[in-house]
């Protein structure tokens, strides 16, 4: 594949941008970071024209495929109208009543315009109701950008201790080391040690705050019965249980992953599909009587929020999702795409295991899904991104790292499926041999 292009334009981002990108996410290498050119439906080309079957749709919100003329439209008509006016609209109380009617846990909502807002907003109501300070986290969870959760997410396992007595870990430098205080991480579906956790500090402890499925770690899903425990535990001793739904929310069900699971948190938190398309909106909504905290001695707010680019986009993506067959079509190509993938790995003797929803799923090269994130450490991982990057380089997008799980769209065609199934059984003979 010629790269050219890609590479003289991130030579010259490289000089005006640490890293030559806007989200250290983004950087796959000096030598291999591509430049994006454009994206529609389930495709994505880069600046040299290579086109690319995209199963990363943004990190997860281009549910509906990318640029879907439906919501643009929407958008265009919108934005006639002016996008902020420091005031509440009507298309607010729409969406908001929207996302009510949705998700069985919320009651009340408030918007924000990203996951890490959204989040972050959530633990300071959370601490508020309960007059405490300390959240519990998972390990391998990623709820966003800031110091007070930005722990034990993507560091190596050896780092993190015994999982018998975890030590969070900073996952960058410039997170004071006071807050090591304030954050408590254990490994996801460990019942045992939560309930011990819990019951040593519950007087301190406001949060559990949780991903329904490892969306930053293969999709790796819950053990019947631990959302439940998390659920239970909150109940009995007062804390808030806060569903981190910023990549299972809109996605794995109408109502997300406490649809699903029908486990309610007393808050969850929205992003990512909730814009259909990639447009910036974030949600966090709840228990009315935990939500109506705000506004009484609690602060949210932010020039931006409720902006008619993003609600604009969230109405007619909500619409369509309420209204139509999306998501069954969504978790249908990917089921097709699993079963075309297990035939390919069984054939070649690759022992696997998939986890997550067909909807974002993770590829795990190990004979079982993993529990958690010290389990899929143990997993043939980097023979896995060997193969995501043949798979790149065949014009089937998943992305080189294997925590981040396959997302589908609704525009992923049963052609496309098939294409990319062809790519990967290549890419599997090209690593494999
Ligand atoms: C579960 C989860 N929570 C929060 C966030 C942060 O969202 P954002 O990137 O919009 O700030 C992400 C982002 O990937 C996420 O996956």
């Amino acid at each position: 594949m010629d790269r050219t292009q890609s590479q003289s334009v991130f030579d010259r981002a490289r000089r005006v941008m640490p890293l030559g990108v806007t989200s250290n996410f983004r950087y796959w290498g000096d030598d291999s970071t591509l430049i994006a050119q454009r994206a529609k439906g389930a495709y994505l080309w880069d600046v040299d024209g290579n086109r690319y079957i995209d199963y990363r749709l943004g990190f997860g919100p281009a549910i509906l495929g990318h640029a879907l003329d439906a919501i643009d439209d929407h958008v265009r008509e919108a934005l006639h109208d002016g996008v902020i006016y420091a005031m509440t609209t009507e298309r607010e109380v729409r969406v908001a009543e929207r996302i009510v009617a949705m998700c069985p846990a919320v009651e009340m909502v408030r918007f924000a315009n990203s996951g890490t807002e959204a989040t972050m907003h959530a633990l300071r109501v959370a601490r508020a109701y309960t007059g405490r300070d300390k959240v519990l986290k998972f390990e391998g969870q990623y709820h966003g950008m800031y110091d007070y959760v930005l722990w034990s997410t993507y560091q190596p396992v050896e780092t993190m201790g015994s999982r018998r007595d975890p030590i969070p870990v900073q996952a960058s430098s410039g997170i004071p080391a006071a807050i090591r205080d304030l954050i408590i991480t254990l490994p996801f579906n460990d019942f045992e040690l939560l309930e011990r956790r819990v019951r040593e500090q519950w007087h301190s402890l406001a949060a559990i705050i949780v991903e329904p499925m490892l969306g930053n770690c293969a999709s790796i899903t819950p053990q019947p019965g631990f959302l439940e425990l998390i659920r239970k535990l909150c109940d009995e001793y007062g804390i808030v249980m806060i569903m981190d739904e910023v990549k299972t929310g809109f996605r794995v069900a109408r109502g997300g992953a406490q649809e699903l699971y029908k486990v309610n948190p007393d808050l969850a938190t929205y992003a990512k599909s909730l814009g259909g398309g990639g447009y910036p909106i974030a949600a966090f909504g709840g228990k009315r009587e935990v939500m109506e905290i705000i506004g009484h001695g609690v602060a949210h707010g932010g020039t931006y929020t409720g902006n008619t680019l993003g609600l604009a986009a969230a109405e007619k993506t909500l619409e369509i999702l309420a209204t139509t067959d999306a998501l069954e079509v969504v978790a249908q190509r990917g089921k097709q795409l699993q079963k075309g993938m297990s035939d390919i790995l069984e054939t070649k003797g690759i022992p696997f295991a998939f986890a997550g929803h067909p909807s974002m799923f993770g590829v795990v090269l190990s004979d079982h899904e993993p529990r958690d994130y010290r389990d899929w450490a143990r997993s043939d991982h980097a023979m896995y991104d060997k193969i995501a990057v043949e798979c790149i380089e065949r014009g089937v997008m998943p992305d080189p790292d294997s925590r981040e799980p396959w997302f589908l769209s609704s525009a992923h065609s049963e052609q496309d499926i098939a294409e990319s199934l062809t790519a990967f059984e290549d890419a599997v003979n090209a690593v494999a041999g």
